[in-house]
């Protein structure tokens, strides 16, 4: 399947820049999934830290060494999947409900490497953009970042609720603004371009590298 192999292309490019020694940050979902044993492979003297429990079990699985997130504060290189990219180089992440841990452990990263097949950039981003939750309060939330809907899905690994915001994402750097300072908002899935340093987009054999200077 092209997408696939799209996925798997874009994955193994991105292993390529990890080095032995490096603290290196797993994304979470289906491009990912073709990472892990890219990373494997190479043998190399890692420390990796998952952002989903589906990641870190794949991770184990496949004999890299995972240590708990909170004993790090930085990583060399996190690499991960994202939904949308603009050309500017702002993300949509979430679409598997995991962009806060995801955020958290790509903002920690010396260079932060997108992954994707070449369904995924966009020429300007769109709705749904995930949103996580706090359960507490969470009617009032929901109605001050309307228009929004629930996910379908069970709560984050720490408890959040997992929504969409679904208007229209024109200004996506003033939504980010909006989003982060609405009480009640955990994280959003719009990642900016100054986190972003790279991304590799899987087109048919090869992977095509977009520098963002992130
Ligand atoms: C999970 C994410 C994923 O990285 C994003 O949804 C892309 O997933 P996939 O590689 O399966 O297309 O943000 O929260």
């Amino acid at each position: 399947m092209d997408v696939e192999r799209e996925k798997r292309v874009a994955a193994e490019a991105a292993a390529e820049l990890v080095e032995s020694g490096m603290t290196v940050g797993l994304g979470t979902g289906s491009t990912v999934a073709y990472l892990l044993p890219a990373l494997a492979k190479r043998s190399l003297d890692i420390v990796c830290a998952a952002t989903s429990p589906r990641t870190e079990h794949a991770a184990r699985e496949l004999g890299l060494r995972i240590e708990d997130v909170t004993s790090i504060d930085r990583f060399d290189i996190t690499i991960d999947g994202a939904d949308q990219i603009a050309p500017d180089g702002w993300l949509v992440k979430g679409g598997g409900g995991a962009h806060s841990r995801e955020k958290i452990v790509a903002g920690a990263a010396d260079r932060f490497v997108v992954i994707a097949d070449s369904s995924k950039p966009v020429d300007a981003l769109h709705a749904p953009v995930p949103l996580e939750l706090l359960s507490f309060g969470l009617r009032a939330t929901l109605r001050l970042v309307e228009p929004a809907a629930l996910r379908d899905v069970p709560h984050s690994p720490d408890g959040g609720v997992i929504a969409d915001y679904q208007g229209a994402v024109e200004d996506p750097a003033a939504l980010a603004i909006q989003l982060s300072t609405t009480p009640g908002v955990v994280a959003h899935g719009l990642f900016p371009p100054q986190m972003v340093a790279m991304a590799f987009i899987g087109r048919g054999e090869s992977a095509e590298r977009i520098d963002f200077g992130g």
